[in-house]
């Protein structure tokens, strides 16, 4: 962290009078201990712990690193506060879907406002993995398949939480992970190997960082993974040429939780002492798990196995957090004003960030129901289900209700029947069979499905991306009654509707929304809300479509919808009906071609028209390109429906010809904006020299000459494409 003459010099004097000891027991982060054990490990040095859950427990550990160790080194204090503390915001991937930043920064700021005043100073987020394989359980921590929003969101979440200076008394440090290229674990299985090229890795993967670098991030986590043959934890090009040397990045790198124990495991250490050494010497700063310094308060590692320079910068990285988040001056935070439960401004802000988040993935006019008198039949087993905080949720959070508890005050003139029919699991066809038996007495129907929060989060990889237990009965015996209903859908990743999806006339994705999930729904449900989100990730048609995105490269052989049969050779039988192609293109047999729903899909309860795109100019030199000249894109947008409501605009581009085959369409602007009904605004973007080039394989950022398409618009469909000569 960039540091001042006076924080300098209160780190110069630290460092001249610790010992080799002292300043490993700084380089560690206790994983969880007991509070006692605690308590000794600070005595003992060490820099710092997770939070003990209580401000006043914190604040003991604080007073005994002040006045009971020799230095008076107060602490970090770390805890994975991940979309929220108290009040719990929409699970990360949700808040992408809404396509705006502001709701990843705000839930960061009243997290660090919540947080920060119970004592911690350290969160552990955001996670800005990149990911395009939703068998991963982690999908739903990070911001989705693309990699600029990654970038956007990772930054917005790094300005909420670090606020505008770290010395405020709620601001505190974020840290991006995990570094990196976790998002390509092989077969979406956690922990799994990654193997990816240099221009992978920079397009894809890296960009993220650099945002939350250029945001001022104080932490970057390791990724537990291997990186082309080299655990993270201990890849040196990563860790130092790549993210401190070219990134520039001059805050602490941490451990994941017992990564550098996990050497030993990946086979790259023989013992503990060598995988310290080859963590360290790699450009690790702290480890999490403590174990650096052992039990009876001995360094295991000596000066033979790492040089000191090494040790003093590490150390001086972790001193100058604390320098900078103010701990020397005040470590203390008083118990009378920390926050245990949300406030009315808290909700607020979470309902908020949840209506944004929804996205409305199909409507045959079902949807919305509107608020007037109606009776309404609710099934499945989110009708009655509070499990709606998501993954990495506080067990101390405030608990959030149900949807039926949600529509009955949001909507109270509904008459409401709950009935669950099934579990998340198990289940039975009698009973779907007499929950949906009088169906059409009803003026509508919800039903209420999705994946438990346990199935996502670490460790949580599914090979099944169906709906568990018997969920996908339930939902075609209500289509089976002819009733009018509506699907809604609680989910951590994309999911595979392919077995329903044509015969649900509406469907609402819902994801894991927080604290306030089931009134954003209830509202959306009626119409007080109009659903604006659109999908950060694809949706496959089938678990065996992943990995399926939308920027992938077309291949010598791409299929195209309409294509001619290759004389008999294809067994048409075998082929869906959009999969109409040559034989020899890049397809399934058995599948029709893309998605079930692409990235960018989202749908309203009014309807958007765009006019025709306008560029600055049709060609740009590369010299004033990379002189700083921009080229302006404007677009108009129309509210043509009778509702307000919000459209999310993106603008995506093509290199036509390059030297490395380029993405079908990279995103490279997004915007969401809300409109009246007869509305019509004009959207105008700049792109510039990092939007044109690539990384190649030989770690270069080239811009080449020639045409690229741009294409503006309300997603992957926008008709809207204009070229772009960039000319030597
Ligand atoms: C393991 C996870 O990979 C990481 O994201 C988390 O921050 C640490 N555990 C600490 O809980």
């Amino acid at each position: 962290m960039p540091v001042t003459p006076v924080q300098e010099d209160v780190i110069n004097r630290l460092m001249a009078s610790m010992t080799w000891e002292q300043k490993l027991a700084q380089l560690q982060i206790a994983f969880r201990p007991r509070l006692e054990d605690a308590a000794e490990l600070v005595r003992s040095g060490i820099g710092a712990v997770f939070w003990p859950r209580s401000v006043e427990a914190t604040n003991e550990l604080q007073r005994i690193a002040r006045e009971e160790t020799q230095h008076g080194i107060p602490l970090l204090v770390g805890l994975d506060v991940i979309h929220g503390q108290r009040t719990t915001f929409p699970v990360p991937l949700a808040q992408a879907a809404s396509f705006d930043p502001s709701t990843a920064e705000t839930d960061a700021r009243v997290t660090a406002q919540e947080a920060a005043s119970g004592g911690v100073n350290w969160t552990f987020s955001p996670m800005i993995d990149v990911s395009r394989d939703p068998r991963w359980g982690r999908v739903v921590e990070g911001f989705g398949e693309d990699t600029y929003v990654n970038g956007v969101f990772g930054a917005a979440k790094v300005r909420g939480y670090q606020g505008s200076s770290l010395r405020d008394r709620d601001s505190i440090l974020a840290c991006a992970k995990h570094f990196v290229a976790y998002g390509q674990a092989e077969g979406g299985r956690d922990y799994n190997t990654v193997d990816v090229s240099t221009q992978r890795l920079r397009n894809i993967y890296l960009e993220p960082f650099r945002s939350a670098v250029d945001a001022g991030v104080a932490t970057v986590m390791a990724a537990f993974n291997t990186v082309s043959g080299r655990p993270a934890h201990a890849n040196q090009q990563l860790l130092t040429e790549i993210l401190k040397n070219e990134l520039g990045f001059a805050g602490a790198v941490v451990g994941d939780a017992d990564g550098v124990v996990n050497l030993l495991d990946h086979g790259i250490a023989g013992d503990l002492q060598d995988a310290l050494r080859q963590s360290f010497a790699a450009g690790l700063d702290i480890e999490m798990g403590g174990n650096v310094v052992a039990d009876h308060g001995d360094a295991r590692l000596g000066h033979d196995d790492l040089p000191l320079e090494r040790v003093n910068d590490a150390v001086r990285r972790v001193l100058g957090l604390k320098v900078a988040l103010g701990l020397f001056d005040d470590p203390f935070r008083e118990p009378e004003y920390e926050v245990k439960s949300p406030t009315d401004t808290s909700r607020r802000a979470a309902l908020k960030a949840a209506e944004k988040a929804l996205v409305l993935l199909k409507n045959e006019s079902v949807l919305p129901f509107g608020l007037g008198p109606k009776r309404i039949l609710l099934l499945g087993p989110y009708a009655n289900s509070t499990d709606h905080l998501g993954a990495w949720v506080q067990s101390f959070a405030e608990p959030a209700g149900s949807l039926a508890d949600a529509i009955r005050r949001e909507c109270p003139e509904w008459v409401l029947t709950v009935r669950e029919a099934t579990g998340f699991f198990g289940g039975e066809p009698d009973l779907i069979a007499q929950a949906v038996g009088d169906a059409h007495d009803y003026d509508a129907v919800v039903v209420a499905v999705g994946e438990p929060s346990a199935l996502t989060g670490e460790a949580s990889s599914r090979s099944d991306l169906r709906l568990p237990g018997v969920q996908e009965e339930l939902i075609q015996a209500v289509a089976a009654t002819g009733s009018t209903f509506a699907v809604v859908m609680f989910n951590g990743r994309p999911l595979v509707t392919s077995a329903w999806i044509d015969g649900a006339p509406s469907v609402l994705e819902a994801w894991h929304l927080g604290l306030e999930g089931p009134q954003a729904v209830a509202r959306a449900l009626s119409g007080v809300v109009n659903p604006g989100g659109k999908l950060p990730m694809t949706f496959p048609r089938s678990s065996s479509q992943v990995p399926i995105y939308y920027d992938h490269e077309n291949t010598g052989r791409p299929a195209r919808v309409s294509g001619t049969l290759d004389g008999g050779a294809v067994d048409v039988a075998l082929m869906g009906p959009g999969n109409t192609d040559d034989h020899y293109t890049s397809k399934y047999k058995d599948l029709d071609l893309g998605p079930q729903f692409p990235f960018g899909h989202g749908l309203s309860y009014t309807s958007f028209e765009y006019g025709e795109p306008r560029l600055s100019a049709p060609e740009v030199l590369l010299s004033d390109l990379e002189g700083g000249q921009t080229v302006g894109v404007e677009i108009d947008v129309s509210n043509t429906g009778s509702r307000s409501g919000d459209e999310v605009t993106m603008v995506f581009i093509r290199d036509l010809v390059a030297s490395l085959a380029q993405p079908v369409r990279r995103l490279r602007r997004f915007t969401r904006t809300s409109l009246k009904p007869g509305e019509t605004r004009t959207l105008s973007f700049e792109l510039g020299w990092n939007d044109f080039g690539f990384w190649d394989n030989d770690a270069r950022y080239v811009v080449e000459e020639g045409a690229f398409e741009i294409h503006v618009g309300g997603g992957l469909d926008a008709a809207a494409v204009r070229s772009l000569h960039l000319r030597l």
